[in-house]
């Protein structure tokens, strides 16, 4: 195990996904920009990448690219009407997306598939190792997960996936890894990848989820990866090229998560995610949750 790396402080966040699953919302804002409660779905990933010590973020944006950027910058007709009212509570509310982190973006011209999206960091992230956000998964802010993650590179080297065992029925929807243990029971060694395969194809439970540590080794494969699965260039592909080969950026890690995960691209998932994090807020948890109880007694009594 090597240790002298240097400390990550760059999270890339790609945001230029089509959002298919979710039309007609996201026709003309992106998925990543839906309410989770009363912040975008992204706000939420940013707060996570701060939280684990990387602050500066930057975000891969596509054809709607503006709500995204306005979110994340000073909106000042805004802030004075407030200052005017006097509603000190709601101006901190607006001001707390532009004061979370420095933002930067880069246009993904074609969604050529997440693979494409990450190499349009590169020039931004130089030759450090960095963390990728899928900006439509969300992490309870109570389950960190991304931290963990820094923790193993710092520590292993390499790259690192985040892991979750899924039902056999759901791990075609999914990039899928061979695994080995490690000394640490919440790592294992991740020795092949392939995305979203048949149950009978599938080497383990094992599902990759929206959250990588990985080596800057990986740009010069996706250079090289040719669109695999959809016509993308994928991710996994390239990530099984670093686990194949120590060498060139390997080894590659899994941190297996066992909290809660949301993916807010996914309509069930989204409204899942609204109804748990809304029952657990102090302000509109109480009433939330004498509705909900009341609504499912109604709903049981009928079906
Ligand atoms: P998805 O696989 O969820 O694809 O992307 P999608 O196009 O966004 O959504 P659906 O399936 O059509 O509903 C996973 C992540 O990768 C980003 C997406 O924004 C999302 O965060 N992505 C995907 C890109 O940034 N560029 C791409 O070319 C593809």
């Amino acid at each position: 195990m090597t240790q002298s790396h240097p400390r990550i402080s760059k999270a890339v966040i790609p945001a230029a996904g089509l959002g298919t699953r979710f039309l007609p919302a996201t026709k003309a804002t992106p998925k990543e920009m839906l309410p989770v409660v009363d912040k975008p779905a992204i706000q939420y990933v940013v707060e996570e990448a701060v939280s684990a010590g990387l602050d500066d973020v930057l975000m891969v944006t596509g054809r709607n690219k503006r709500p995204l950027e306005d979110h994340f910058d000073r909106n000042y007709e805004l802030e004075s009407a407030l200052e005017k009212k006097g509603d000190g509570e709601r101006l901190a509310k607006v001001r707390e997306s532009s004061d979370l982190a420095s933002i930067h973006y880069v246009r993904q011209g074609d969604p050529r598939g997440l693979g494409h999206a990450v190499l349009c960091a590169a020039p931004h992230v130089g030759h450090e190792p960095f963390a990728v956000l899928l900006g439509d998964d969300l992490i309870d802010p109570r389950d960190p997960l991304l931290a963990r993650m820094v923790e193993i590179q710092e520590k292993c080297g390499g790259s690192v996936v985040a892991l979750m065992e899924v039902a056999p029925e759901q791990i075609h929807l999914y990039g899928c890894a061979a695994v080995e243990p490690t000394d640490e029971g919440d790592v294992v060694r991740v020795t092949g990848l392939v995305e979203k395969p048949d149950a009978a194809d599938a080497p383990s439970s094992y599902a990759i989820i929206g959250r990588y540590v990985l080596d800057p080794h990986i740009f010069d494969i996706l250079r090289k990866t040719e669109p695999g699965r959809g016509g993308e260039i994928q991710l996994t592909d390239a990530l099984q090229h670093l686990a194949e080969d120590e060498k060139v950026g390997g080894p590659v890690h899994g941190v297996v998560f066992k909290g809660r995960r949301y993916d807010t691209g996914d309509r069930g998932d989204y409204l899942r995610a609204i109804v748990r994090l809304a029952c657990e807020r102090e302000d509109l948890g109480p009433d939330f949750r004498t509705w909900l109880r009341s609504y499912v007694a109604e709903e049981m009594q009928q079906h």
